[in-house]
């Protein structure tokens, strides 16, 4: 099977003015496009991986051949990564959280501005290019935590589950705010989908360990 570039769940313009629509088409349909168009090219010779799945080639990292291994990764992770960002952004997005997730932020930060304050310093501070994250750790009763993670790497090689994410890399704020990234974490607070991430941690407490290993709520669009 062939991996594919999903469709964003809304049109480029939809979360306008937060993310404006000539960074969202250069992000999706050349950043994220890229990164699925050199999977399908680190795995060309190798097919017996090529009926994996996304977040298998990326917990898996050992199982795949030397030569291949940065390539597939690094790609698998940008595709991956990049499909869980598209649906962790909403135009209806924005707001609090409500139900078992905002009971949960309230135990594990104190309280939803002390959760923002944290993920959005942990975006801030992150050294070049990477990911902001909200997880779930089941190692540790479901606990919250706020990660990043460079490059393209992914909290679920660590088995932690992610929630929610956004792309701090500059690709995703400097045509619209340049070097400001910390004005950029800010406003993408507007866009936030909560019931996504709600739809995340449902599946996170209801789900065994092996059925949020390979699909970790991620529909990763492939071509047979
Ligand atoms: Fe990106």
């Amino acid at each position: 099977m062939k991996h594919m570039l999903p469709p964003l769940p809304y049109g480029p313009a939809a979360l306008e003015p937060h993310i404006d629509a000539r960074t969202m088409t250069l992000h999706h349909d050349m950043h994220h496009a890229s990164y699925v168009e050199k999977l399908n090219a680190a795995l060309e010779k190798f097919p017996e991986l090529q009926e994996r799945t996304p977040t298998w080639l990326l917990r898996n990292r050992g199982k795949i051949p030397e030569a291949a291994r940065t390539a597939v990764h690094n790609n698998a992770g940008g595709h991956v990564n990049h499909s869980m960002l598209w649906r962790a952004m909403s135009p209806q997005g924005g707001g609090e959280p409500s139900g078992v997730l905002a009971d949960a932020i309230r135990r594990d930060f104190g309280s939803f501005d002390g959760f923002k304050v944290r993920f959005n310093d942990a975006g801030g501070k992150l050294f070049g290019s990477g990911w902001v994250w909200l997880v779930s750790v089941r190692q540790d009763g479901g606990k919250l935590q706020v990660e990043t993670t460079t490059g393209h790497d992914n909290p679920l090689t660590q088995g932690h589950f992610p929630l929610l994410v956004n792309d701090v890399w500059e690709h995703a704020y400097y045509l619209k705010h340049q070097n400001r990234r910390p004005e950029y974490l800010e406003g993408w607070w507007a866009v936030a989908n909560w019931e996504e991430a709600a739809r995340r941690f449902e599946l996170a407490r209801a789900s065994a360990e092996e059925e949020l290993q390979d699909e970790a709520g991620l529909a990763v669009a492939t071509m047979a």
